[in-house]
């Protein structure tokens, strides 16, 4: 099995964290996310004990929310010694509302509005991630008119290619997020900063991209923003205390991707970043980490029930599931691999060539393209793994679909988290 949680039972189903999946189905519906808790809680201690144990003390991770978000995950996050990277005052609400603490919230985005910052400063968000030279000057009044002094971290492009995705790729120069090194303009971004009378500048945020399988191009990153850190000391005697270096590191969507060991990943970085200091007689700053794919993708499986087989003769064979890209939306977007399998019929022989598609009126709708699964029946239990990440934040409406309800399971139980949406729900904004 791709991951340690997945097995088969005596009765040839799939099980997640123990619990089989047909049961699950059977008693919270489909399309269902199932998530299994203490798979996150294990992914979180991988990078809470790997930064505890090799960066500077203070350094910790954040979970990055954009990757999943839903009230019931952040008392697991608070648990487990995670902070928290929010992008928008919606997610501020939800771990707030989920109980977590908002000093160890991290506030994202290029384009706060005068709004989120209001709310953001009016909720006490520990640290603001400042994104351009328009955000600064908007934060340092609206901070000063509360007579706050807001931590802060400055957005910068290190101009890395991490070999990834263009799409999800936001550390090269040309791309709206940050304010690039190379141009001279991050100099004038820091130069303005530290000259900010209700801002308390803690250090520098860079993002290099996503799904990154190794340690090197984080240190890349670190060569130049260190090389940028003793410039801005020199010219401005300003010291970097904390590093954010961003999320990343990938995950195995199928067995073709490489097993990543994210602790030593992180012994690599921090050896490289203590000799980089060293060489500077840069005192070594805190390091903080924003995975998000990492921490909850393997965690999730999502089971969906078959329509059918459409063979278009000459052609190729569709299976319909009764979800789709509402419910995950990357391979449409980025035809982004992934393992399906028949979660109530496990040891049967995967001979049938097909298309899993979803039920969406759009020809993209895809889940997956020419895979093998024994020729399913209608209403045979379809589970699509690895889908923690980006598949509940990115679902949508389409086609006024309801959005799957989310389960967590944990100890042999099974708990529900978010409720399946109802038709109620679609036209609740509907006046
Ligand atoms: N921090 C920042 C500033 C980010 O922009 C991202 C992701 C992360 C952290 C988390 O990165 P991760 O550890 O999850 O790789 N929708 C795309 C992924 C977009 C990633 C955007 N930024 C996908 O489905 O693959």
């Amino acid at each position: 099995m791709l991951y340690d949680n997945l097995a088969v039972n005596s009765r040839g189903h799939l099980t997640i964290g123990g619990l089989d999946a047909v049961d699950l189905a059977d008693r919270f519906g489909a399309p269902l996310y199932v998530l299994d808790e203490d798979q996150v809680r294990a992914n979180c201690r991988t990078y809470v004990r790997a930064l505890a144990d090799y960066m500077p003390a203070g350094s910790y991770p954040l979970f990055a929310g954009k990757a999943l978000c839903f009230k019931g995950l952040y008392p697991v996050l608070e648990e487990e010694g995670m902070g928290a990277d929010v992008v928008s005052p919606g997610e501020i609400y939800t771990a707030l509302a989920g109980g977590f603490p908002a000093g160890r919230l991290y506030f994202h985005g290029n384009n706060k509005t005068d709004e989120d910052i209001a709310y953001a400063l009016e909720c006490g968000v520990g640290t603001f991630i400042v994104d351009n030279h328009n955000e600064l000057d908007r934060l340092d009044e609206m901070a000063g008119e509360r007579g706050r002094k807001q931590k802060v971290l400055l957005r910068v492009t290190p101009g890395i290619d991490p070999h990834t995705l263009q799409a999800i790729n936001t550390g090269r120069i040309d791309c709206q997020f940050g304010v690039p090194i190379e141009t001279g303009q991050a100099d004038r971004f820091v130069r303005a900063a530290v000259g900010k009378a209700n801002l308390e500048v803690m250090g520098f945020h860079s993002h290099i991209g996503s799904q990154i399988f190794e340690a090197e191009p984080f240190c890349d990153a670190v060569d130049i923003l260190l090389a940028f850190a003793q410039r801005m000391r020199e010219n401005y005697g300003f010291t970097v205390r904390v590093l954010n270096l961003g999320g990343g590191f990938g995950v195995r969507y199928t067995e073709n991707d490489p097993v990543v060991d994210i602790a030593d990943n992180i012994r690599q970085l921090s050896e490289h970043l203590k000799a980089g200091c060293k060489a500077l007689d840069y005192p070594v700053p805190q390091v903080l980490l924003e995975p998000g794919r990492s921490i909850v993708a393997d965690a999730c499986v999502t089971l969906y029930r078959a329509g059918g087989v459409k063979t278009i003769e000459g052609y190729r064979s569709y299976v319909t599931v009764n979800g789709g890209m509402t419910d995950n939306p990357r391979y449409a977007l980025y035809q982004s691999a992934y393992t399906v399998l028949p979660a109530g019929r496990m040891r049967d022989e995967a001979d049938f060539v097909c298309t899993v598609a979803g039920r969406c009126c759009e020809s993209g709708d895809l889940i997956q393209e020419n895979i093998t699964l024994p020729r399913p029946e209608r209403d045979d239990l379809i589970a699509v793994l690895t889908t923690g990440a980006y598949n509940f934040s990115m679902a949508s409406n389409y086609n006024r679909l309801c959005r799957p309800a989310l389960v967590m399971v944990k100890d042999g139980e099974a708990r529900l988290a978010v409720r399946r949406q109802t038709f109620e729900d679609l036209i609740a904004c509907d006046l």
